[in-house]
């Protein structure tokens, strides 16, 4: 029997499966019922200090191979947060992940602080999202330096495992990974969406999302996904969560063969809906069944090495 359970940081996963930040919203009802259609773990929205109403309408759309949306951060701030993290705790035991986001350094710290007080499982900070640029500036993510001192103050204000959340678009991931780890985090997610990118409703001649730009999502970038894994677990000793692209059993497989501890799975919840994590999970099983697979550690990174 296919052993499909992995860990992050020492926190057990019973199937690599991750619900991706900003897919199901923070309420912590909304978060259990995701985990009873079997997912793994889940990530909360990411949070910031103050309730914050996001871009207007349309915030999101689908095209041909993928998804792209600015929805802007929108989220109730970290107090009504934190609430919500207590009574995803209350109702059920799976893990979750409390993201975070701040446009300065400081944020992060002030942040961490306060969203340990829920107990999450793991932080994750989302140094990454493309779709804010006007008012936040360059994502951290893309600096060595700023992601290095902003994973730091992070770790100094919490006891709490450490996930930094990366950008597909970094040209220089092994650099970015490395001061990651050099600052103290625990893990890394790579990553967030990729652009911003542009999609024009040609019956209007106009951009379909009210912000004009968006984060682009979904098949169509994981391609580019599984190249940052790489090369991040050929870089770094800290586990990795794959999350962009991937919306079947094949490509959890991919993702995890490249060298993933676990799969984030965002844009698919909208096109497979919820069942998409027993689908996965079915998939992942029966293809360990059929290749001889005993367990997903078996099968981390094992790409690096593959002779065939
Ligand atoms: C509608 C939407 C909202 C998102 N909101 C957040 C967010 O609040 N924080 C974050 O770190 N990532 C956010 N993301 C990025 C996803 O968590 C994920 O990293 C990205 O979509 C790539 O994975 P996918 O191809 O499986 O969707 C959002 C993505 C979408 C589609």
């Amino acid at each position: 029997m296919a052993d499909i359970s992995t860990e992050i940081c020492g926190v057990k996963l019973k199937n690599p499966m991750v619900l991706a930040s900003g897919i199901m919203g923070v309420t912590g009802s909304s978060l259990a019922n995701v985990v009873s259609h079997g997912v793994g773990a889940v990530t909360i929205k990411s949070l910031g200090l103050k309730p914050r109403k996001g871009h207007s309408c349309p915030v999101i759309s689908t095209f041909k191979s993928g998804m792209i949306n600015a929805v802007g951060l929108s989220n109730p701030g970290i107090n009504t947060g934190i609430k919500e993290i207590k009574k995803f705790k209350d109702l059920c035991d799976a893990p979750i992940i409390g993201s975070i986001f701040a446009f300065k350094r400081d944020g992060y710290g002030e942040l961490a602080k306060k969203i340990s007080k829920a107990e999450p499982d793991l932080i994750e900070i989302n140094v990454s999202c493309p779709n804010v640029e006007d008012e936040a500036g360059t994502p951290f993510a893309l600096d060595k330096k700023a992601v290095y001192k902003t994973t730091k103050i992070t770790k100094k204000n919490t006891d709490i495992p450490v996930i930094v959340k990366l950008s597909p678009n970094s040209l220089n991931i092994k650099e970015i990974a490395q001061a990651c780890e050099k600052a103290g985090a625990d893990a890394i997610n790579m990553g967030n969406t990729l652009g911003p990118g542009l999609v024009i409703n040609i019956e209007t001649a106009r951009p379909i999302l009210s912000n004009k730009f968006g984060g682009v999502s979904g098949p169509a970038i994981k391609p580019i996904t599984m190249k940052r894994i790489w090369d991040i677990y050929d870089e770094v000793n800290i586990p990795i969560i794959g999350t962009g692209g991937a919306s079947c059993g094949k490509d959890a497989i991919e993702m995890i063969m490249a060298g993933s501890s676990a799969v984030g799975i965002g844009s698919a919840v909208y096109y497979r809906g919820l069942d998409v994590f027993e689908k996965i999970n079915k998939e992942i099983k029966e293809f360990m069944e059929k290749n001889n697979y005993s367990s997903i550690k078996e099968m981390i990174g094992i790409a690096h090495e593959s002779k065939l």
